[in-house]
């Protein structure tokens, strides 16, 4: 059977570099409060032509460059997103159009943090019923516009950035498994709302605006646990121990989440690939981009175990075990 195979990776980051001691100056907060509860220490923001799909774009170019594949070979397009910069149009379509992908179809899908593991799951059953596909499967996030600079609980968090793969068929690589979660009933624990709805039901005055709201304890304790179960859960069903395992490439939250998961499944911090001290959290950009990192540090060699895993608003959550 063929399975979905990463045939090239692309990453694109905003130009500017938001610092902690900047942040400091924006809201009460210091340097030491948020790299001690989060590891972050600088995150990327849009600015002018680095809009998502823009950012996307960029990171698909880069991938298809990669893999050595024209635009106009792509049969589709997924934009894993939750900050697209229209409702309308979809941001995939925006990419299509901006790469010249003139032969695909193109749509977003939005599962907050885990959309790109959702968007690799998707590709692969494509790519199962038709293996000479092309899919793009890209991670983008312009979050640095739907965070509220006031508020000091979230802000220090989230960054700007796009990731991308070129995906097509392969009978001895790709995607092995994948185990995909929701639990919508906890909704109310990360939440974003819509700009400017006109829906009655959504004029509930505790609702605060457009902005990322975040209970940060809970989805805490929820995130590890989570991550946790959909690990082992796979791991066990395709009866791999996590020492078989080359690099774990977790969803980039933050590095206490990423710590207290190690713990658990007891894995060496060397084969973790953590990026979320330079970013911040990107959402569903994270684990592409730190894919095209790793991949282009030279981490990942033909035939090794990939694993990875996420958590966000929803909520959603996962894993996904790749054989490169
Ligand atoms: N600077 C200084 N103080 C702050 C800041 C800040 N940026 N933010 C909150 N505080 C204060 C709080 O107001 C509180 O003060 P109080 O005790 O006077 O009320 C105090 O710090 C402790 O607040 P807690 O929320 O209890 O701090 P905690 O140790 O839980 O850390 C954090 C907060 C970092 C948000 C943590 O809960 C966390 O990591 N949660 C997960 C959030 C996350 O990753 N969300 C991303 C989306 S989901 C995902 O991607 C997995």
């Amino acid at each position: 059977m063929h399975r979905a195979a990463v045939l090239g990776t692309g990453s694109c980051l905003p130009e500017r570099i938001l610092t902690n001691n900047e942040l400091e100056q924006m809201v009460d907060t210091s340097d030491e409060w948020i790299s001690s509860r989060t590891g972050i220490r600088t995150r990327r923001i849009a600015g002018s032509g680095e809009q998502n799909y823009q950012l996307a774009s960029s990171a698909a170019c880069k991938a298809l460059e990669a893999a050595d594949i024209s635009a106009a070979e792509v049969d589709l397009i997924i934009v894993a997103t939750m900050t697209p910069h229209m409702i309308m149009p979809s941001c995939a379509c925006f990419v299509q159009a901006e790469i010249g992908a003139e032969n695909a179809f193109a749509f977003d899908l939005n599962a907050a943090c885990s959309g790109y593991l959702y968007g690799l799951d998707l590709a692969d059953k494509y790519i199962s019923g038709r293996p000479e596909m092309k899919v793009l499967v890209i991670g983008s996030e312009t979050l640095s516009a739907r965070v509220n600079w006031q508020d000091r609980n979230t802000c220090i968090l989230f960054g700007d950035g796009a990731g991308a793969c070129v995906i097509g068929g392969s009978d001895h690589r790709g995607i092995v498994d994948s185990r995909l979660f929701s639990d919508g009933r906890l909704w109310k624990l990360l939440y974003m709302d819509s700009p400017a709805s006109r829906n009655p039901d959504l004029s509930d005055p505790d609702r605060k605006g457009c902005f990322i709201q975040m209970t940060g304890r809970d989805v805490f304790k929820y995130a590890v646990r989570a991550m946790e179960n959909a690990v082992t859960s796979l791991l066990d069903r395709q009866h791999i121990s996590i020492d078989e395992v080359t690099l774990l490439i977790p969803h980039q939250a933050n590095v206490r989440i990423l710590g207290k998961l190690m713990d658990r499944l007891g894995v060496e911090q060397e084969k973790v690939f953590i990026n979320v001290d330079k970013y911040g959290n990107t959402s569903a950009a994270s684990i592409p981009i730190a894919l095209d990192e790793a991949n282009r540090q030279g981490r990942l060699q033909q035939g090794d175990l990939v694993l990875f895993c996420s958590f966000g608003g929803g909520f959603t959550w996962g894993s996904m075990l790749m054989r490169w």
